[in-house]
Order: structure tokens, then C-alpha cells, then sequence
């Protein structure tokens, strides 16, 4: 029998920097499968969290004259502000300089070198103090005085270090053998492509301590050494599934929600790391695209950042969360712009669905005494309509499980849209003065479909999805998927409409 459980991540963010609109996008997205599969009956556990060890950190830290504790304490928190203001509902949120990591950290290292996938060596190679990299060979160049340089101009010196290696020169075949055995491993599929021939190209032992900073994990029985960031950052979904204790209620995960420049560490040597201490790897690496900004690239110089409180400010949680998970196609890139907003929440919020809800509850409520009327015999234009909003979910829990959140609220504003089309044609207006009976029952549809909707909305449009279903006067037990098959009380009085999404002006917002 396969578990009901369901185990989604984001990746945990850098704290060297204050969060924006790719950091929210991810979770956004993770926030949107969590909540999804608890109305779909799911135990669900949703992680997220701050990355805080490595060099970066501590040099970010040592620039704003902190000690790295206080520095990732101070930058943490920044990230867990997200949570209120766009309405994540993580379970967890973990930071890797708590006491449960570094414990997780230094069992699954413990773990790796009793197989022998862990070993002493010493790491050679042109290093430039100033940056503190390597660099290959190729990538050097020659200065005046002979003298090798880094691209950045830095002079390099050939450097032999202590380090502890993970075989990954192992594993090249099991990886591809666990690939082929789990073909959906990482999506999109041209991602896979990639991640596949990077394999197939060839694996080399990789360097995974450092002595040349403290500001990480130490090495168990080795203190001169701290983890390489990456094996502590990608255990952190283990820690938080409780290993080194018994994790299996929710391990492996289900899902590690990424963006495409980190798929090599989670669809390679996590795997690898996995597989070499007999751990079941996660089920699925799914890789989204990149926003650019208005065609450029997101950056501090470029003054372009959209931090997601401007976001929220401008557009309002609800809309900004529908936006960024509609406009693309969930794993392309894309390119944010406020005039595509504007056109997307109009369009799909506030004429879409905010008005068939206002047209048909103001109507509701001015006519038939706030009650929702009893439905008579319907016809065939009823039952189509009636259909595909109960049956949406089929195709709309498929695409969820694809993450082709794009796909799926196309599967729901074509409800949308026929339902506006229904109103325009059975034209209620007209039936109170020719047909009340059947008035009632165009109008009874109408709030069904309306449910139906409210319902499937929840997930992404958390605050005006409630909005509909309280108008509705549903309760809260009965708003889960399985609730969809229910039908309206006729006689429900509603309370008084008000609009959910009001259409935005292009000259307010820009
Ligand atoms: N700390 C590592 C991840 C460790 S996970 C075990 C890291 N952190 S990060 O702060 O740089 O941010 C990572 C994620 O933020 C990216 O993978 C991506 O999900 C998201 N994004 C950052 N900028 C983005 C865009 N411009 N567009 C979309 N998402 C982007 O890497």
C-alpha cells in the first residue's frame, strides 16, 4: 500500500542575502503542493529553512561587523517573516546552525566513512588566496611578470591541503542505474537529460571538508575540518525527517523543490550521498526555471530586486502567489513584468472569477432573499457545466502531481470561463420576469460550481478562496476535495457578497 504521507521541500536559503521574489517563488510553489495535498487527505509535512554555514556567510558576516552567529540569527529571521506575510504553511523551518543538524550532519558523515565512501587525502591545485578558490589549469591566465593569475586577476599558488574526499568516482553506474529505475526522478525531463550526461561524462572524488575556515559543521573525530556546505546543507532534509532517529514516516521525501542552478548537488551527489550510507534517496528533484526582472537579471547593482513585501504591498498575497505560479510554465524561465501582472490579475482575478462570484451572489442576495435558491429539473447546459466542475479535480490533481501548476489552473478557469458564458446565456436577469423556477435553478448551479471552485482555489488563493466558501456558508469540515462531491443546502442564506479581487489600474500600479 503505498503511504499517505507527503514530504515537500524548498531549498534552504543563503543567508548572505535579504530574500526576493526567486527565494518566495520557490516556496510559493512548495506552499501551493503542500496545501493541495492536505485538502486531497495527505499527512503532510512542508520544510523550508536558512542555509547558514561557509565561507560566504562568515565573509558577509565579518562585512557587517557581526560575529557569524549574530549575523545568521539577524538574516534568518528575514526569511521567517515570509511565512505570515505570503501565508506558507511549513511545518518546520530549519536552520542548519541548530543542535538537530550538526547531530544529523555528523551521523551521516559518521555513517559514509564506515562504508569507506569517506576518506583522508590531500587536495591540490592553483588557489588564490583572495578569493579563496580553486582553479583549474585552463581557466588561469598569464600575468606580466610571468606569474599565473585567476579570471578575477587574483595571483594563484599551488596549494596541497588536508581534505576529506567522497568517492562519487563510485557511484557513476549505480547513479545511472538509479536513473534509469526512476524515470521521473528529476523533472522537467530535459533537466534529466542534462543531469544524465553530466553523469555520464564522468565522476570525480569530491572534496567535502575544509580547514581554511571554521564556520561549519565539524568533521566527527577531526576538528581541524568543517563539512564541505553542501553535505551539511542537503542533510538538512534528512534532520528535519528526525535522523538520525527513525524518519521513515516521512523519508524519502516525496518531493525537493529547486531552482535549476542547484540540480547537480540534489539530483547527483545528494543521491550519491544517499545511496552510500543505504538510504533511500527522495523521490523526485524537480528543477523550475529563473525570473529575470523586466528583461535583466535580478541584482543588487541593477537596484531591480523585488523584495516579496513590495510584491504583496502592490498586488496582495493572494494575487501575487496566482501570478507567479500562472503566467509560466512551471520549469521555463520567465520574466517578471508589472504590466503582465496587472493584465493576468485582471483578466483571471478580478473579471474571471471575482465577477462570476459578485454577479451571481449580489444577484442572489438582492432577489431571492439572500437564499440560495432549490434547483429544478436541469437541463443539458446545466449538467455539462455541473460536470466539469465537479470533475475538474481529476485533471487538476494530475497536473499538481506533474508540478504543472500552470496546467492545472488552466483546468479551472476554463470552468471559470464557461461559467461566465452559463450566466450570459441562461441570463437570470431575464428569467425573473419570465421564469423564476428555472431562475432559481441557474442560479443554484451557478453557487455549485462556485463551491467547487472555492474548494480547488484554496491552495493558491488561500484569503478569497475562504472569502467564497464563507459566503457560501461552508463549513470548514467540509472543504477538502472529497467534499467536492456534496451538493449545496438549498435555502442557505448567504452572507452579504463582497468582491474578492478588485481590478487593479495600470497607472496606480506602475
Ligand atoms: N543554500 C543553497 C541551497 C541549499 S539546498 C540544500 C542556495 N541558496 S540560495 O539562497 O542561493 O537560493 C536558492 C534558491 O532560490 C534557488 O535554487 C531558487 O530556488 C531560488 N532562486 C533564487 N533566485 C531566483 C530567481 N531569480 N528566480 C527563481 N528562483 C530563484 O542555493
Amino acid at each position: 500500500m503505498s503511504k499517505n504521507t507527503y514530504y515537500v521541500t524548498t531549498p534552504i536559503y543563503y543567508v548572505n542575502d535579504k530574500p526576493h521574489l526567486g527565494h518566495a517563488y520557490t516556496t510559493i510553489a512548495c506552499d501551493v503542493l503542500a496545501r493541495f495535498k492536505r485538502l486531497d487527505g495527505f499527512d503532510v509535512k512542508f520544510l523550508t529553512g536558512t542555509d547558514e554555514h561557509g565561507l560566504k556567510v562568515k565573509q558577509s558576516a565579518e562585512k557587517a561587523g557581526m560575529t557569524p552567529q549574530q549575523f545568521t540569527d539577524e538574516v534568518s529571521v528575514t526569511f521567517r517573516d515570509l511565512v505570515p506575510l505570503l501565508q506558507y504553511t511549513n511545518d518546520d523551518f530549519i536552520r542548519t546552525t541548530e543542535e538537530r543538524h550538526k547531530k544529523a550532519c555528523q551521523a551521516l558523515w559518521t555513517k559514509l566513512v564506515e562504508t569507506g565512501d569517506i576518506y583522508l587525502s590531500k587536495y591540490e591545485g592553483w588557489y588564490a588566496v583572495r578569493d579563496e578558490a580553486y582553479y583549474d589549469e585552463e581557466e588561469l591566465k598569464d600575468g606580466p611578470d610571468g606569474k599565473k593569475l585567476a579570471p578575477t586577476g587574483a595571483p594563484v599558488e599551488w596549494m596541497v591541503e588536508e581534505s576529506y574526499f567522497f568517492k562519487l568516482s563510485a557511484w557513476q553506474d549505480k547513479l545511472l542505474k538509479f536513473y534509469n529505475e526512476n524515470p521521473h526522478f528529476v523533472m522537467p525531463e530535459s533537466r534529466f537529460n542534462e543531469v544524465k550526461s553530466f553523469v555520464k561524462g564522468g565522476l570525480k572524488d569530491l572534496s567535502v571538508s575544509r580547514t581554511t575556515f571554521d564556520w561549519g559543521v565539524k568533521v566527527p573525530g577531526n576538528g581541524k575540518h568543517v563539512m564541505y556546505v553542501w553535505i551539511d546543507a542537503l542533510t538538512n532534509y534528512l534532520t528535519a525527517a528526525g535522523y538520525p532517529n527513525d524518519c521513515s514516516k516521512y523519508w524519502p521525501a516525496d518531493l525537493h523543490m529547486i531552482g535549476k542552478d542547484i540540480l547537480r548537488f540534489h539530483a547527483v551527489y545528494w543521491p550519491a550521498f544517499l545511496l552510500a550510507a543505504g538510504i533511500a534517496p527522495p523521490k523526485r528533484v524537480f528543477a523550475h526555471g529563473w525570473w529575470t526582472i523586466e528583461g535583466e537579471k535580478m541584482s543588487k547593482s541593477l537596484g531591480n530586486v523585488i523584495a516579496p513585501e513590495d510584491l504583496v504591498a502592490r498586488y496582495g498575497v493572494d494575487a501575487s502567489r496566482y501570478f507567479l505560479l500562472r503566467e509560466v510554465p512551471f520549469g521555463n524561465d520567465g520574466d517578471f513584468s508589472h504590466s503582465q501582472a496587472i493584465n493576468r490579475i485582471n483578466n483571471d482575478l478580478a473579471n474571471g472569477l471575482g465577477n462570476l462570484a459578485q454577479r451571481t451572489l449580489s444577484f442572489i442576495y438582492k432577489n431571492c432573499e439572500a437564499k440560495i435558491p432549490a434547483p429544478s429539473e436541469y437541463t443539458q447546459d446545466d449538467t455539462i457545466l455541473l460536470t466539469k466542475a465537479h470533475n475538474a479535480i481529476i485533471n487538476v490533481r494530475e497536473q499538481i502531481d506533474n508540478q504543472a501548476f500552470h496546467k492545472a489552473f488552466e483546468a479551472i478557469w476554463s470552468v471559470v470561463n464557461d461559467a461566465n458564458a452559463y450566466i450570459d446565456t441562461q441570463a437570470p436577469w431575464s428569467l425573473k420576469k419570465t421564469d423564476t423556477a428555472r431562475m432559481g435553478t441557474v442560479l443554484y448551479v451557478l453557487c455549485e460550481v462556485i463551491r467547487c471552485l472555492g474548494i480547488l482555489l484554496q491552495p493558491v488563493i488561500p484569503t478569497a478562496a475562504g472569502k467564497l466558501l464563507d459566503q457560501l456558508v461552508i463549513p470548514a469540515n467540509e472543504r477538502s476535495f472529497v467534499n467536492i462531491a456534496n451538493h449545496l443546502k438549498a435555502g442557505t442564506v448567504i452572507a452579504q457578497p463582497e468582491g474578492i479581487f478588485p481590478r487593479l489600474e495600470e497607472k496606480a500600479a506602475a
